[in-house]
């Protein structure tokens, strides 16, 4: 058998701390402090406690050559526990598993650091409600009495000197559709979406408007957002809940031909599946349409082989396309949104995706407003809700 570490690996030393009475009686701190090793492996996707002799084994295993497990004769119980665990990839036909996830970590190019913080801060069955709930921060007013006053809204750098005022110019159409632009938490899900509105937004937020095909095998597309390297890499699912003709369903929509493919459904009704997926802000469950940004991290790493800007460059593209869809649907007499809060672990299941080449980033979504604002919204300046009406 021949073995070698698996490609990307971090070990963390974490420290667990939990309520300890015994502790407290006996003139403790109360506080029960626990040290262990946790493997970050990214082809895993899930933490693994090593203890200190699989953590200096680790230390001295190559991850790109492969060597005989006989030549560390003397480790063998180890080097098998840590096949076990998949952080040791051996070339024996009942070890594929991890052996083939390693192998699509290493062709699809991550930089290390990327690939552990992608795949170590993706939630799967989070309640963000219910935690704001917990720790008391549900309102602006509460979160400053628990987190205290935050960084300052503005800054002036120490070496500033003398300023310089700009010229206030007058608004144009343009700013007022920039000052009617607030993220919508209210939508009314009794009133249909026409489907050339929706057809009208995807158009302009996420269709492609023209290609450069360099050969048959390497087209890049151009889009109404720019895209590091001009990859594109963001593919769009759909939630579709509320549009006329359209049924309701999971969709991907396809940027050239700016047409939706149908995907099999969640199994359970829509606006719970989409409440699931926006851990549980229900303010967002009535959207009409729902969209996930997903990359494909593949198709920009093909590119920014294993570069320590690939991830960065992937996530600025949701905000991109966020702030395009905003204004297109402000444009449009509809309100829109963007959320980080989601369960990604949820949606590479219900759209089938590996998150080695595919994730889910954001979500964002779209859709009327409703007449009446049950969860806040930020409007100081009444441009999108009268605030003479109650
Ligand atoms: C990356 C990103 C993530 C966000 N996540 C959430 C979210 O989880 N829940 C939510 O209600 N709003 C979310 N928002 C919306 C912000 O709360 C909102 O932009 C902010 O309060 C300013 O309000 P405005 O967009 O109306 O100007 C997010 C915005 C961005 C850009």
């Amino acid at each position: 058998m021949k073995i070698r570490r698996c490609a990307i690996l971090f070990v963390e030393p974490r420290e667990e701390v939990s309520f300890d009475l015994d502790g407290l009686l006996t003139g403790g701190d109360g506080l029960r402090r626990r040290q262990r090793w946790l493997a970050l492996a990214p082809h895993l996707g899930h933490e693994v406690e090593v203890d200190d002799a699989e953590r200096e084994l680790l230390g001295a295993l190559s991850p790109s050559l492969w060597v005989a497990a006989t030549a560390q004769a003397e480790a063998i119980d180890t080097i098998e526990c840590l096949i076990g665990k998949g952080l040791v990839i051996s070339d024996r036909a009942r070890d594929h598993e991890a052996r083939e996830r390693d192998e699509q970590l290493r062709s699809t190019y991550w930089h290390p650091l990327g690939a552990a913080f992608n795949a170590f801060t993706r939630w799967s069955g989070i309640d963000a409600v219910q935690s704001m709930k917990e720790n008391g921060i549900e309102t602006a007013v509460s979160m400053r009495e628990v987190l205290g006053a935050p960084p300052g809204e503005a800054l002036r750098h120490p070496q500033a000197g003398d300023r310089v005022a700009l010229p206030r110019v007058a608004p144009t159409d343009f700013d007022d559709l920039l000052a009617r632009r607030a993220t919508c938490r209210n939508f009314d899900a009794t009133r249909p979406l026409p489907q050339a509105l929706f057809a009208q937004l995807m158009q302009r937020v996420f269709a492609a408007q023209a290609e450069v095909r360099v050969t048959d095998d390497t087209v890049f597309l151009k889009k109404n957002v720019p895209s590091g390297g001009g990859l594109h890499p963001m593919e769009c699912y759909l939630i579709v809940q509320h549009v006329e003709g359209i049924a309701p369903g999971l969709y991907h929509y396809q940027a050239r031909e700016h047409a939706l493919d149908p995907l099999p459904g969640p199994g359970r009704p829509l606006r719970g599946f989409v409440q699931e997926m926006v851990a549980q802000q229900h303010w967002f469950a009535d959207a009409h349409v729902v969209v996930v940004l997903s990359p494909r991290f593949d198709r920009t790493f093909w590119k920014y082989r294993s570069h320590a800007k690939g991830y960065r460059v992937v996530a600025l593209e949701a905000g991109h396309l966020s702030q395009t869809l905003y204004l297109a649907a402000t444009d449009a007499g509809l309100g829109a949104f963007i959320t980080g809060a989601i369960n990604e672990v949820e949606l590479e299941q219900a759209f089938g995706l590996d998150p080695i080449r595919q994730g889910a980033m954001a979500i964002c979504g779209f859709g009327w407003r409703g007449a009446v604002m049950e969860m806040t919204e930020l409007d100081p300046a009444g441009r999108v809700w009268d605030r003479d009406r109650d």
